[in-house]
């Protein structure tokens, strides 16, 4: 299981000023269990974690396995919380480079952006290729992805005639509301289900994730696991829980004029897990004039660019490093005669060698710096690990929000936006 180390916040902070905290935290913590808090009819995710094997599981499998039988690529559609948890979970396990391997089915993401450019990369890539697609959205009215689905429909509809295309078609969405379902049973596509009561950004443990992420080749039964066996492991009420650890040192930390916060970790596919984690967090508390900024970086390539803000920027940051067990297959730094690069000091260490010492010194150099570091470690990469840290983020996130004194599970002010494009687009209703 994870753990959060604190011991590198200290400086201006004792452990006094956390331990006040213990009243609040284990207040936030009840409220959100007991489901007593603003918000609280969202709280679906808190029950998606279990050991064993749902139906909806099992049907997910089964289309995984004929989309991973049919298709060289498979185009996942959806924004937000019903697009950056797959992105992540299968960048973070799978890697970067995932779609070069050969094995699985390629996955594109779509529907995420309004870029013509990334649309027409997109066709061109699809251009011969046996694909299918996955529209996510809850609401089903998302007009990133609905402009998406339109075009890509029609791409299957023209290629495999209009029978076929429907096999192709994979449709997550709200059980009975919104204009997907709709499509969806007028259409006769296989659905999948998010929970009227689970929000976007809480929702990777539904088929959100579960699908692409099985299609990606995954063990959706391990990720399963690893998310029950945290939800065990954080039902504790101490500061025994990694996940009070964390909500609490965030919260003092912010109220001692860290407005910052940066997730690092030194594994670069760690990025799109960086994603899901801003989002999660910036759309839970940023709001009522409140809230800790989530930002993010890749080390050591950041170390070479944000590098110098952090060291001696403005004091307004603390860092959360996210680490995970060296992988055990090593790889080996070589004798070279010439030495010509002055490397041979690192003859016979291993890489993670080297990148446990870059994380001890910048350990050291940011907290003298004046930046406080909250360490949330891990077992190695694989598919349980990141089912703990998915829900660890997901409860730390409502326990902190509680604290923060803001509804965790509501994001009002992502419709300013929406409403002025749709005026200027003149769509109907919201003209005046
Ligand atoms: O967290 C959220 O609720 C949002 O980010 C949504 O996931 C995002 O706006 C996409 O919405 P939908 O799934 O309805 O298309």
């Amino acid at each position: 299981m994870l753990n959060v180390d604190i011991s590198n916040i200290w400086g201006e902070y004792t452990l006094n000023d956390l331990l006040s905290l213990e009243k609040e935290v284990f207040a936030a913590h009840k409220t959100l269990i007991e489901g007593k808090g603003p918000g609280s009819d969202f709280l679906g995710w808190l029950k998606l974690p279990v050991f064993e094997e749902t139906d909806e599981m099992v049907r997910i499998r089964a289309a995984a396995r004929r989309i991973r039988e049919h298709s060289d690529v498979f185009v996942v559609v959806g924004i937000g919380g019903s697009y950056l948890g797959p992105r992540a979970a299968i960048e973070l396990v799978k890697g970067q480079n995932h779609n070069l391997r050969g094995k699985d089915p390629q996955i594109f993401f779509a529907g995420n952006n309004l870029s013509t450019r990334a649309w027409q990369e997109l066709t061109a890539l699809l251009e011969g290729k046996d694909f299918s697609i996955n529209i996510i959205s809850k609401s089903g009215t998302t007009t990133e992805p609905a402009i998406a689905t339109r075009a890509l429909k029609w791409m299957l509809e023209r290629k495999y005639g209009a029978d076929e295309a429907k096999k192709r078609i994979f449709v997550t969405t709200d059980p009975a509301k919104g204009a997907l379902r709709q499509m969806a049973t007028e259409e006769g596509y296989e659905t999948f289900v998010i929970p009227p009561d689970v929000g976007g950004r809480y929702s990777v443990l539904t088929a959100v994730g579960l699908l692409p992420m099985a299609v990606a080749g995954m063990d959706i039964t391990e990720i399963m696991f690893g998310a029950a066996s945290a939800k065990r492991d954080l039902e504790i009420f101490s500061f025994e829980n990694p996940a009070w650890l964390y909500a609490a040192a965030r919260n003092l930390l912010y109220r001692s004029g860290k407005k910052i916060e940066m997730l690092c970790c030194y594994e670069p596919s760690f990025k799109y897990m960086a994603g899901w984690w801003q989002q999660l967090f910036g759309e839970s508390e940023g709001k009522d004039g409140k809230g800790i900024f989530p930002a993010a970086a890749e080390f050591t390539a950041d170390l070479h660019s944000l590098g110098q803000m952090i060291q001696q920027g403005e004091r307004n940051l603390f860092e959360t490093v996210v680490r995970f067990a060296p992988p055990r297959k090593k790889t080996m730094i070589e004798m070279d005669w010439k030495d010509l690069d002055g490397l041979n000091y690192l003859e016979g260490k291993s890489l993670d060698f080297v990148e446990e010492q870059a994380f001890q010194g910048t350990l050291q150099a940011h907290t003298d710096g004046g930046v406080p570091v909250i360490l949330v470690q891990n077992d190695e990469v694989c598919d349980r690990t990141l089912g703990e840290l998915f829900y660890f983020f997901e409860l730390s996130c409502g326990i902190s929000a509680y604290m923060l004194g803001v509804n965790p599970f509501n994001q009002p002010g992502v419709e300013f936006y929406k409403r002025n494009m749709f005026k200027l687009l003149g769509k109907p209703g919201y003209t005046n």
